[in-house]
C-alpha cells in the first residue's frame, strides 16, 4: 500500500491544487503616435505585469513612432509575426493586448503569421477593429502635417496605402467600392472581399480563447467608438451605427466572430474614460484576469445561461452607448 506521502503522491496533490502556476506571457503592441520606451506605454506595460504577475513583453514596430505612422499595417503585422516566432519566451502560447492601432496588428498577426505561436486571449482596448471613419487626432506636428498632405492625395490611392498606416483601416462608408478596391490591410483582415475570404484567416482566429473587446464610452479617437467592438456604419451611410451583430461581418461570420461569440468567448466590455484612458480599477477587473492563467480553465467551465445574461448586459450597454 503507498503510504500517503509519497513523492509521487505528493506531485500529484501539488499539481492539483497549483494548476495555475504555470502562466503564460503577454505581448503588447502600441498604437499610431506611440512607442514602447514611451512613458505611457512604459507604464500600462508594466502595470499589467504588476497586477498580473505573469511575463510581458512590449513589442515594437521599428523605430516605434515613426514606422507607427508610416508603415503600411500588413508590413507591420509582418515584423511582429517574425518576432514573436523568435521570442522562445512564447513557445507555449501566449496573450496579445493590443492598444488601438496595435490591435489590428496583433489581429494580423493572429490571422497570418504562418507558424507563429498559439495565441490564447485577446484583449483589446480601443481597437479600430471595423475600420474608423477619420484619421486618428493628431494635432499639428510635423508628422501629421505630412499625414495631412498625404491624406488629400486620397486616402485610397496606391501612393497613400503604401506610406500611411491608419490608410490601411480608413473606411469611409461614402467609399465603399473605393475602399473594398484599393484599401490593403483591413477588407484582408476582415474578410470582406467576396471572392478573397480565406477560412484559414477564420479558422485562427475562431481558436481564440477569448476575445476581449473593450470600448472607451468617451472615445473621440474612434468614429465611431462602437468600432471597438466591430460595430459599424452601414455601407453607404453614416447612420445608424450598427450593432456588432447586426454587421453582415458578424451575421454571414466572415472571420469567426459568431462562432466566438456563440461560444461565449467574446466580452464586449464598455468601460468609462477616453480612448484607451483605462483606469486602474479597470484594468484589474477587465484585463488581468485574462492575463493570468485561470481564464483558460474558468473558460471551458463557463456556463451558457451566464453567457446570455453577459449578452442581455452588453446589448443594453451599446443601446445606452449609440
Ligand atoms: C511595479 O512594481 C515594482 C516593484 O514592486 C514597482 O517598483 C513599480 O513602481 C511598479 N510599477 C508600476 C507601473 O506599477
Ligand atoms: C489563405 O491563407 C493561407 C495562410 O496565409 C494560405 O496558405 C492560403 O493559400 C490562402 N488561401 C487562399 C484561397 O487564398
Amino acid at each position: 500500500m503507498m503510504p500517503l506521502l509519497s513523492p509521487s503522491f505528493l506531485f500529484i496533490f501539488i499539481f492539483i491544487i497549483f494548476p495555475s502556476s504555470h502562466s503564460i506571457p503577454f505581448i503588447l503592441i502600441h498604437g499610431i503616435a506611440d512607442q514602447c520606451s514611451h512613458l505611457g506605454v512604459k507604464k500600462i506595460t508594466q502595470q499589467l505585469i504588476n497586477f498580473s504577475g505573469v511575463e510581458g513583453y512590449c513589442i515594437e514596430v521599428g523605430n516605434g513612432y515613426w514606422d507607427s505612422w508610416f508603415m503600411p499595417l500588413l508590413d507591420q503585422a509582418k515584423v511582429v509575426c517574425e518576432k514573436v516566432k523568435k521570442m522562445k519566451e512564447l513557445k507555449e502560447g501566449y496573450n496579445i493586448v493590443g492598444l488601438s492601432q496595435g490591435n489590428l496588428i496583433g489581429r494580423g498577426v493572429v490571422e497570418f503569421c504562418e507558424g507563429g505561436p498559439p495565441v490564447k486571449n485577446f484583449i483589446s482596448l480601443s481597437g479600430p477593429h471595423a475600420g474608423t471613419a477619420s484619421v486618428p487626432l493628431c494635432g499639428s506636428g510635423t508628422l501629421c502635417i505630412i499625414a495631412d498632405n498625404l491624406i488629400k492625395e486620397g486616402v485610397y490611392s496606391d501612393y497613400v496605402q503604401a506610406h500611411l498606416a491608419p490608410s490601411g483601416y480608413l473606411k469611409l462608408p461614402n467609399a465603399i467600392p473605393a475602399y473594398l478596391d484599393k484599401c490593403r490591410f483591413l477588407p484582408l483582415l476582415n474578410n470582406e472581399l467576396p471572392d478573397k475570404r480565406n477560412s484559414t484567416y477564420k479558422e485562427r482566429f475562431s481558436s481564440l480563447q477569448n476575445l476581449v473587446l473593450i470600448m472607451f464610452e468617451e472615445d473621440n479617437v474612434l468614429i465611431p467608438k462602437e468600432t471597438s467592438w466591430f460595430g459599424y456604419y452601414p455601407d453607404g451611410a453614416f447612420n445608424p451605427i450598427l450593432q456588432p451583430q447586426q454587421t453582415k461581418l458578424y451575421t454571414e461570420d466572415w472571420i469567426g466572430l459568431r462562432t466566438l461569440d456563440e461560444a461565449g468567448r467574446v466580452k464586449f466590455i464598455s468601460a468609462s474614460g477616453g480612448h484607451i484612458g483605462i483606469s486602474d480599477a479597470d484594468m484589474k477587473k477587465y484585463v488581468v484576469p485574462y492575463l493570468n492563467d485561470q481564464t483558460s480553465t474558468e473558460h471551458s467551465t463557463s456556463k451558457s445561461g451566464s453567457r446570455r445574461m453577459m449578452q442581455r448586459v452588453n446589448r443594453r450597454e451599446l443601446f445606452r452607448a449609440t
